[in-house]
């Protein structure tokens, strides 16, 4: 028997752990997991499986040439949308160290977890689903979500207290592993978009420091964290941990298993390709608040999650501009070559959308330059 909780914390029906399901559905998942055909994934190998195939780029973020740094970093925002960044200045102990705190977290017995249950009216804490729609469609992923950033909507409370032991080369620590990792973490992972936010401003030949103003400057930014946990799927061929979406915030720092794959990226003409994790890089992906910001020169990528035979832990760092501000192409990039793409719109507003309706590909970006580019506005679409 499957355990729910939860049924009555607003969500439209009981909530099922997809952890629940992987140990008790054997060799079967259950129909509200299996996805129609033309969305189950292809298994399209990666391009380390000696297919030599595309690939997203790999930037070395320790390049002492600042301006090489940024053409190679706008560049793969400009066709890919995603890169893979390494030698980014983040300790691979730390790395190792977030990863294995929340790992514990998953590993924690369900009465545990579900003291920390979610519901749809702020979605922090543990939860399954994204959407409120009864009866919508489920992937086979649970995952953490917490508010970092601002300083106002974090609350310790809401994050799992966990003490645990760490152990690094020979030497075991006792920490309260989620809470203090996931501190130092949010400190470096802030540090790196502010960044990377640099380089992908001057890749659109602006001053370095315009596109954080846009997002409320240094300090008035918004993050928050959610941690996807994908248990072991006995049918993957059926199903998907994420279906395809775009983030919809403004810029994504993923840290993924070394040792599982399971992202998959829309190539530049349309293919799935499934990344080959560098150990230790972040997947950095562009959102669609950047896509807006950009009037798009960057691109917010539909990318998806097969899941596999093997349990799978990802970590990501949602980084967005400060959610009451109006979000729209920057002046400087609309031209009358170049018309706005897209309509004034808050984040707040535009989280809304998602969270009613989950994620949906790119439908949600689509409409809103719809709307831009509808008869008797002046905007044309170009993308
Ligand atoms: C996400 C996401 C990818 C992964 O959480 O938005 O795309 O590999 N995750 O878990
Ligand atoms: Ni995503």
């Amino acid at each position: 028997m499957t355990s729910c909780f939860n049924g009555g914390a607003g969500w439209p029906e009981p909530v099922v752990r997809v952890q629940a399901v992987s140990d008790t559905c054997g060799d079967t998942i259950p129909d509200r997991y299996v996805k129609p055909l033309p969305e189950r994934p292809s298994f399209s190998p990666a391009a380390s499986d000696g297919g030599g195939g595309p690939s997203i780029p790999v930037v070395d973020l320790s390049m002492p040439d600042a301006d090489a740094t940024s053409r190679a970093v706008a560049a793969a925002c400009r066709e890919w949308g995603f890169f893979q960044a390494v030698n980014h200045g983040v300790r691979p102990e730390l790395l190792r160290g977030a990863r294995a705190a929340w790992r514990g977290f998953f590993q924690q017995p369900a009465e545990v977890r579900e003291r920390y249950a979610n519901s749809p009216a702020t979605y922090e804490g543990y939860g399954s689903r994204l959407g409120t729609a009864k009866g919508g469609p489920l992937d086979w992923g649970d995952y953490y979500f917490l508010h970092l950033l601002p300083r106002c909507l974090k609350s310790h409370e809401k994050w799992p207290s966990l003490p645990c032991s760490l152990r690094i080369g020979r030497v075991t620590y006792m920490i309260d592993g989620c809470r203090e990792t996931t501190e130092e973490y949010n400190e470096e992972l802030v540090q790196l978009c502010r960044r990377v936010m640099r380089l992908l401003s001057s890749g659109l030949g602006l001053e370095p420091g315009r596109l954080q103003a846009a997002f409320g400057g240094e300090g008035g930014e918004g993050a928050c964290l959610r941690v996807n946990f994908y248990p072991r799927c006995p049918q993957p061929e059926l199903t998907l941990g994420v279906a395809a979406h775009s983030d919809p915030g403004g810029m994504t720092m993923l840290l993924v298993d070394d040792h599982v794959r399971g992202l998959q990226v829309r190539s530049p003409d349309g293919q799935w390709i499934t990344v080959d994790p560098v150990p230790d890089a972040f997947i950095v992906n562009v959102g669609d608040q950047i896509q807006v910001l950009s009037n798009a020169a960057y691109k917010s990528v539909e990318h998806r999650v097969m899941v596999s035979s093997e349990n799978r832990l990802s970590m990501a760092f949602f980084y967005n501009p400060r959610s009451d501000l109006p979000i729209a192409p920057m002046a400087e990039l609309v031209t009358p070559d170049r018309p706005a793409l897209y309509p004034e719109m808050t984040f707040d507003e535009y989280r809304v959308f998602i969270r009613q309706r989950g994620l949906a590909g790119k439908a949600q970006l689509e409409s809103l330059q719809a709307k831009a580019t509808a008869p008797g506005s002046s905007s044309s679409s170009s993308s």
